[in-house]
């Protein structure tokens, strides 16, 4: 059943928003305080227009349209996947009954803080990125940058249509504090670690939007098997657009690794900094550093919250209708990252221990993350292999530089060996990025911002965007 989605009002919508004058008014009073923030915390860059796609309905034949516009009349709008009028619950105590058009009041509390801190993320990322565009290797990368970052804002609007439209005046008022909240602010920092550190340069943006954003990935995820089904169709239209964002990160990558490669060949040397391109231990380092943060927004190996979302039926797991088992999990367990003591010591070992499958949930949501990280790193030493290069990239140890769960009080090496504090101190400049890796990458970001050209630490791109060529007009800068 599809709704006809609405593009003539101030807000385009396929949720009949002009039904219901109410809501209507107090999205559009929201609107003013988006645009906002989107001038004063959004891309810095002056640009006239951007070659952007817009969403303009979730149908499968073609839901975005192509075309320059100018960002701040970008169109955010709020799109639903559609209704599946046979839908119900999947898992937890309410499995096969019919799902939720609206919150129950005993989940009421759970539901909006899961939305507010899904919401929380993604205007966080535009703020963490704003700045990058005056470094843009090429005027394709500076594309997909703003439109990694309108997407970001549009995934805004669909918390924030949730929350006024199911939770009253306390949804509202979240809404306003999405808007308040700043990445890295000192009063009113964003509520996740990962996000508010700074994205100062573009291998930190492809590392981010390939493993901070896939954490994201795998939280719209979960949401998407919620028995609240606005909750549910909103993550499953807002996942389609983080394809296009995995993209970017994980080509991003591919790319800066291609170029290094093409550097060590051209000099028969290892040590490409100095040539232009980035050491292959640099990347290494940066690959380290976004993993650790982005395995910490997991949350801690056991979790009784996040059970009884389960058990609620608010949360599910990752393709929880592929998983075969009874979908309760009420007297399943799971092994989860701990750590052990070790036998007639007081000295604890890295290990794991076994708990009840719910409480381990956020280790099951985390080991799917992880193995789709593997093929990242199997696609780039691909390219090493490819290029005659005998070095390869590694994930590290999750007890790797970890500052949430198991593993936080201690200290491990990428191979996942204990360390003391002292010694953490005297090698960590061997595993996660230096002030000197950190000035030399920010030293490449020089902007190449004509037509056809790119930087030298990066190769171009195989594919343009929308079938265009890599030397279209992507972005006419002001
Ligand atoms: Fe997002
Ligand atoms: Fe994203």
């Amino acid at each position: 059943m599809t709704t006809a989605a609405d593009y003539t009002g101030k807000i385009p919508n396929n949720v009949s928003l002009h039904e219901d004058r109410r809501l209507q008014r107090a999205l559009e009073s929201w609107q003013p305080n988006f645009l906002n923030w989107w001038q004063t915390m959004g891309p810095t860059l002056p640009t006239q227009d951007v070659y952007l796609r817009t969403a303009v309905n979730v149908g499968r034949d073609g839901w975005a349209q192509f075309g320059h516009v100018a960002m701040p009349e970008y169109r955010w709008g709020i799109f639903l996947a559609e209704r599946d009028p046979g839908r119900r619950v999947g898992f937890g105590e309410h499995k096969g009954e019919p799902v939720w058009d609206k919150v129950p009041g005993e989940y009421r509390a759970e539901l909006q803080r899961l939305i507010v801190i899904q919401g929380d993320t993604e205007p966080a990322s535009v703020e963490q990125q704003r700045n990058l565009g005056a470094t843009a290797p090429s005027l394709y990368d500076l594309r997909n940058l703003f439109q990694v970052n309108v997407e970001e804002g549009r995934h805004l609007w669909a918390m924030v249509y949730l929350l006024h439209a199911y939770f009253g005046r306390e949804g509202r008022e979240e809404a306003e504090e999405l808007l308040h909240r700043n990445s890295g602010s000192l009063d009113a920092p964003r509520i996740l670690g990962a996000f508010n550190e700074e994205t100062p340069d573009w291998l930190s943006f492809f590392m981010f939007t390939y493993f901070t954003d896939r954490d994201g990935k795998y939280q719209l995820g979960t949401l998407k098997e919620s028995a609240f089904d606005p909750l549910s169709r909103t993550c499953e239209f807002m996942l389609k657009e983080e394809a296009h964002h995995m993209m970017v990160g994980t080509t991003g990558v591919d790319r800066v690794v291609q170029r290094t490669v093409e550097v060590m060949r051209e000099h028969d040397t290892d040590d490409v900094a100095g040539l232009g391109a980035i050491p292959l231990p640099v990347i290494q380092k940066y690959l380290n550093f976004h993993y650790s943060v982005s395995l910490d927004l997991f949350g801690g190996e056991t979790s009784t919250n996040v059970a009884n979302y389960y058990t609620a039926g608010l949360k599910g797991r990752w393709l929880e209708d592929r998983r075969r088992d009874d979908h309760k999990l009420t007297s399943d367990s799971i092994m989860v990252d701990a750590l052990s003591e070790e036998a007639g010591t007081d000295e604890q070992s890295i290990g794991q221990t076994e708990v009840s499958a719910l409480v381990g949930l956020n280790t099951d949501l985390r080991r799917e993350y992880i193995s789709d990280c593997q093929g990242g790193v199997k696609r780039w030493n691909r390219i090493l292999e490819e290029g005659g290069v005998k070095q390869r990239l590694h994930l590290p140890h999750v007890a790797f530089n970890r500052k949430v769960g198991a593993f936080a009080g201690i200290e491990a090496t990428p191979a996942g060996e204990k360390l003391s504090a002292e010694e953490w101190q005297r090698r960590q400049g061997a595993w996660l990025p230096t002030e000197v890796d950190k000035t030399y990458v920010r030293s490449l970001m020089q902007p190449v911002h004509q037509r056809g050209k790119i930087a030298a630490w990066i190769a171009p791109p195989r594919n343009g965007i929308n079938g265009q060529p890599f030397d279209y007009d992507y972005v006419h800068l002001a």
